[in-house]
C-alpha cells in the first residue's frame, strides 16, 4: 500500500474543461501546470486526470487510439512529464486513467486485428470465426471487417473489446483467460503501466476494471486474478504506485489488488441515498437534503458491510461527483453541499472532489458533446473569476469545447476566494483538518456512535475524534457520554455538559 494514499486528498480533472492556456477554446496540459498552485491551496494533494491520450474522441477520451501518446490538442508528451514533475515538487501525485477494456476502433491493435490474414494482433480483441455469428448476451458489430467474423463492443460502438478471454466457455471461438493471447494482452497493458510510471506518474484511476474477463464468475474471479497479477508488478517495480478501480464493489476489487475502489452511484446504494436519491418515487429524500426526510441508516446498511470487509484491504472512495454523474449542485444548495463534503472528507477511505465541486458549479442542461449526453452538463468549463468565459480561455465564447454557465450568479473561484463563509473556504478548511489530524486519515478507525432509522443527527467517530452532522432544517440533539470540545463547526452547535444541541444544517468535530 503506498503509503501517501493515507493523507491523500483527490482532485478529478477534464482536462477539456479546467484552464485553456493557447486560446483554442479546450483546456491542456499547460493550464493544468499553471493551476497546480490553485490545487495545493485548495487542499488537494493528489490528481486523477481523466484521459488525455491520443484518441478521436467519440467518448471524450475513452476511446484510446494511442496509449503512449498525449492528445495534441493538449500538447505533447513532455508536457505530460512536465506536469509530473511540476506536480511533484508541490507535493502532488498525479494518475492517469487507464483504459484496460477497449480501445477506439482506430488503434492500431484494431486495424491489424481486422485484417483477414492472421497476425499477431488477431486475438487481440474479441471476435467471433464467422461473419454472421454474434455472441449471445454480448453487444457486437458484424460486417466491418475483411476478418471473418464479429467482434465485441466493450461499451460504444466505437470500443472494441479486448480480449482477456471468457472464464464460462460454449463456444470454440471463445479463449481461456490463460490462453497466450490473453495474457500477452495483460502484458501489453503493464507495458502502459509501465511506460507512464517510467515517466513521472504516479498511477491509474482504472476505466471498467471489473470488465475484462467475459463471462466471469459472479465474484469476478477471473478478472480479479488478472488485477492480482498486476498488482504483483507494481509490488515489486513501483512500490509507490496506487491502482484505483471503478469497480464499485469494494469486496471484489480491493481483494483482487487494487488500492481504492470508487464508491459509485447505483439506485438505491448507500452513496445514492446520502446525495443523490432523486430516481426514488415519492421525491428526493437523500440524508444530505434539508428536508429532513432522509435516513442515515440506508446509507450505514449498506456501506458498513463494506467497510467492515475490506478496511483491512484497501480503501472505499467517496467522490462528490465525477465526468459521469450529475454535479451535486444540481439538487442540493450549497449549503447543503457545505455539509456533504464535510461528511466525505471525514469518512474513512481516500475521497474526491471533482473539479468545480469546490465552488459549487451547476449541472448545465446542454446538447451532448463527444459521447456525453446526459453527462456533458457535468463537463462545462471551470470557473475561475467573472471575465470573459469566466477565465478559462481566451477563445471567443463560440469556440469554446462546451459553454460556461449563463447565470449571472454562476459561481466563481475568484468570487468565493475572498468570502470565509464561502463554499470554497469551507472545502480548504476541512482539508487542512484532515491534514492536521491524524485521526482524519484514510485508515484511522470508524465507528458509528448515534444512527437512528429517519433520525438525526448522524454521530460517528475517528479514531479519538468524534463528528456530528445534522442536515435537517430542524434542530437536533444527542447526549454523548461524556463532555467534548468543539475543534470545527459549520452552522452551530452548542455542547451542555454531556450532550450536544445541533441547529439546522449544522456539522461539528469535537474532540
Ligand atoms: C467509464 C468512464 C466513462 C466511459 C466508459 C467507457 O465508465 O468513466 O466516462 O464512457 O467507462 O470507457
Ligand atoms: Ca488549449
Amino acid at each position: 500500500m503506498p503509503a501517501w494514499l493515507r493523507d491523500a486528498i483527490f482532485y478529478e480533472i477534464y482536462p477539456q474543461s479546467f484552464y485553456d492556456t493557447n486560446g483554442d477554446g479546450i483546456g491542456d496540459i499547460e493550464g493544468i501546470i499553471r493551476k497546480l498552485d490553485y490545487v495545493r491551496d485548495l487542499g488537494c494533494n493528489a490528481l486523477w486526470i481523466n484521459p488525455c491520450f491520443d484518441s478521436p474522441f467519440k467518448d471524450a477520451g475513452y476511446d484510446v487510439r494511442d496509449y503512449e501518446k498525449v492528445a495534441p490538442r493538449y500538447g505533447t508528451n513532455d508536457d505530460l512529464y512536465r506536469l509530473f514533475d511540476e506536480a511533484h515538487k508541490k507535493n502532488i501525485h498525479v494518475l492517469l486513467d487507464l483504459v484496460p477494456g477497449h480501445t477506439s476502433e482506430e488503434h492500431q491493435w484494431f486495424r491489424e486485428s481486422k485484417k483477414a490474414e492472421k497476425n499477431e494482433y488477431s486475438d487481440r480483441y474479441v471476435w467471433t470465426n464467422c461473419w454472421i455469428q454474434g455472441i449471445a448476451g454480448h453487444p457486437y458489430i458484424g460486417g466491418e471487417a475483411d476478418r471473418d467474423g464479429c467482434y465485441m463492443l466493450n461499451f460504444f460502438k466505437c470500443q472494441p473489446a479486448l480480449n482477456y478471454g471468457f472464464l464460462n466457455r460454449t463456444q470454440d471461438w471463445q479463449l481461456s483467460p490463460d490462453d497466450p493471447a490473453c495474457i500477452a494482452t495483460r502484458e501489453a497493458m503493464k507495458d502502459v503501466m509501465r511506460f507512464w510510471l517510467d515517466h513521472g506518474c504516479d498511477g491509474f484511476r482504472v476505466d471498467m476494471a471489473d470488465s475484462l474477463v467475459k463471462d466471469d464468475d459472479e465474484n469476478k474471479s477471473a478478472t480479479g486474478a488478472i488485477w492480482k497479477n498486476i498488482r504483483e508488478m507494481l509490488d515489486n517495480d513501483y512500490p509507490e504506485a496506487a491502482i484505483i478501480s471503478e469497480w464499485s464493489n469494494p469486496s471484489q476489487a480491493l481483494k483482487s489488488g487494487f488500492h481504492a475502489d470508487f464508491y459509485l452511484d447505483h439506485h438505491g446504494n448507500g452513496y445514492n441515498t446520502l446525495l443523490r436519491d432523486y430516481e426514488t418515487a415519492g421525491g428526493d429524500h437523500s440524508f444530505l437534503k434539508k428536508d429532513g426526510k432522509g435516513d442515515i441508516m440506508r446509507f450505514l446498511n449498506d456501506y458498513l458491510p463494506k467497510y467492515d470487509d475490506t478496511k483491512d484491504d484497501g480503501y472505499i472512495s467517496f467522490i462528490t461527483c465525477n465526468h459521469d454523474t450529475p454535479r451535486p449542485r444540481r439538487t442540493l444548495d450549497m449549503d447543503e453541499l457545505k455539509l456533504a463534503i464535510a461528511m466525505f472528507l471525514t469518512l474513512p477511505g481516500v475521497p474526491f472532489i471533482y473539479y468545480g465541486d469546490e465552488i459549487g458549479m451547476r449541472y448545465l442542461d446542454i446538447p451532448t458533446k463527444e459521447g456525453g449526453y446526459t453527462r456533458t452538463g457535468t463537463r462545462t468549463p471551470m470557473q475561475w473569476d467573472n471575465g470573459a468565459n469566466k477565465g478559462f480561455s481566451t477563445a471567443p465564447a463560440g469556440k469554446l469545447y462546451l459553454p460556461t454557465d449563463p447565470s449571472d450568479d454562476a459561481p466563481t473561484v475568484a468570487d468565493q476566494v475572498k468570502d470565509p463563509s464561502s463554499l470554497l473556504s469551507t472545502v480548504k478548511a476541512l482539508t487542512h483538518l484532515r491534514k492536521s489530524y491524524d485521526d482524519l486519515k484514510a485508515d484511522s478507525p470508524f465507528a458509528v456512535v448515534y444512527a437512528e432509522e429517519k433520525e438525526y443527527p448522524f454521530v460517528y467517530r475517528r479514531g479519538t475524534l468524534y463528528i456530528a452532522i445534522n442536515p435537517s432544517d430542524q434542530k437536533a440533539s444527542v447526549s454523548l457520554s461524556k463532555k467534548h470540545e468543539k475543534i470545527f463547526e459549520i452552522g452551530t452547535a452548542t455542547i451542555n455538559e454531556a450532550s450536544l444541541m445541533m441547529e439546522p444544517q449544522s456539522f461539528v468535530i469535537l474532540k
